[in-house]
């Protein structure tokens, strides 16, 4: 079955054509970096607007890559949330009207769930059960997998996600938009030993995250040593990468002593990391060794599938297209949409 896979639900435009049984046959990606970093962060009607312009042309080329016509697919898969409603609908809308015009089904895939199965689109996929760590812009949960769409939220981010932690501490320290991956690229230059924050919610029980009082510390370290953004002559830039080393090794230590909780509680020997934090070297790092230590193994996309694609939403519709079909001629767009209400595919 041959699907191709559109994402539009933040600021990529990203498409691909997924084959269940050669595999990726051509994929594309449309970042908006440039667009949106005037203003620190995606401005959600720009979003939108760029996303119109981008689409068909991707499609066109993608198609072309694979050597063929919107008729010979089998399918089309979507992103139907959760995201940004304006930016959703229009990879909805293009989606099932293409559908509609080939005479195909179209499916609406949950932007999770294409996370989680990210890794599958690499050599070595894993076997269920896993532990799955979704670590992204607007998400951080840990789930109990057990098959496609049987998942369990096993703890989550009371308050900001990982990606939207680096992003803000990024931007304490005067970094552009997005500032997760620039953070990640100066802490390699960071001395580890001279600040330390705290690893949050780690002193007590249960699998919850919470990441704001980290962004809140790196400020009050960031105002103290006069450096980030508008310091000025205060701006020393051993200090900030030795702040933003503090930074990323306090958010990958937590999330790793997370990891251990959620292997010990659930039993599996298998962790899955999947969205745009899993593609940071030292958590990729951190977890390799935490399941070398426990016997286990560890599983994770090339950095080009860990952050928004169209491979990963092609992957995960054509599974469910062979799966459960698609009849419907809606166009569903949600903002917001638990994974837990997925329908599992028995395996
Ligand atoms: O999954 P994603 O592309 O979009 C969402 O679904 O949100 O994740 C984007 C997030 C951003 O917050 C970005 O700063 C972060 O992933 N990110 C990183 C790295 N690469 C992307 N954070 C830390 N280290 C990285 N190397
Ligand atoms: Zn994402």
């Amino acid at each position: 079955m041959r699907v191709l896979g559109i994402e539009t639900s933040c600021d990529e435009t990203g498409i691909a054509i997924f084959d269940t049984e050669k595999g990726l046959l051509a994929h594309r990606l449309y970042s908006q970096v440039k667009l949106h970093a005037d203003y620190g962060g995606v401005v959600p009607e720009l979003a939108s607007r760029d996303h119109v312009r981008k689409t068909l042309p991707l499609i066109k080329e993608t198609l072309q890559e694979a050597g063929l016509k919107g008729e010979e697919l089998d399918g089309i898969a979507y992103t139907a949330g959760p995201g940004l409603v304006g930016a959703l609908l229009v990879g909805a809308t293009i989606g099932r009207s293409l559908a509609y015009g080939w005479q195909i089904p179209a499916v609406a895939v949950h932007h999770m769930e294409g996370h989680l199965l990210a890794p599958m689109l690499e050599e070595t996929p894993p076997q269920f059960p896993f532990v799955a760590l979704l670590v992204s812009g607007g998400h951080t949960q840990l789930v109990a997998v057990e098959a496609i769409g049987k998942y369990r939220i096993l703890g989550e981010s009371i308050d900001d996600a990982a990606g939207e932690a680096f992003d803000k501490t990024a931007k304490l320290l005067g970094l552009d938009y997005p500032g997760g991956p620039r953070l990640a690229a100066m802490a390699e230059k960071g001395n580890p030993d001279r600040f330390s924050f705290p690893r949050p919610m780690t002193d007590r029980p249960g699998l919850d995250f919470s990441f704001s009082g980290l962004k809140t510390a790196a400020a009050n370290v960031i105002r103290g040593a006069g450096s980030g953004a508008g310091s000025g002559e205060g701006d020393d830039e051993q200090t900030q990468a030795d702040i933003a080393r503090a930074f990323e090794d306090a958010v990958v230590d937590t999330l790793a002593i997370k990891c251990r909780r959620a292997l010990k509680e659930t039993g599996f020997k298998r962790l899955v990391m999947a969205g745009g934090v899993s593609a940071n070297k030292r958590l990729r790092a951190k977890l390799e060794e935490l399941m070398t230590g426990l016997k286990g193994e560890v599983f994770y996309a090339r950095p080009e599938f860990c952050t928004d694609n169209g491979a990963m939403i092609a992957l995960a519709g054509a599974l469910r297209l062979e799966a459960e079909g698609s009849l419907e001629l809606s166009v569903k767009a949600q903002p917001r949409w638990s994974l837990e209400s997925l329908a599992p595919i028995a395996p």
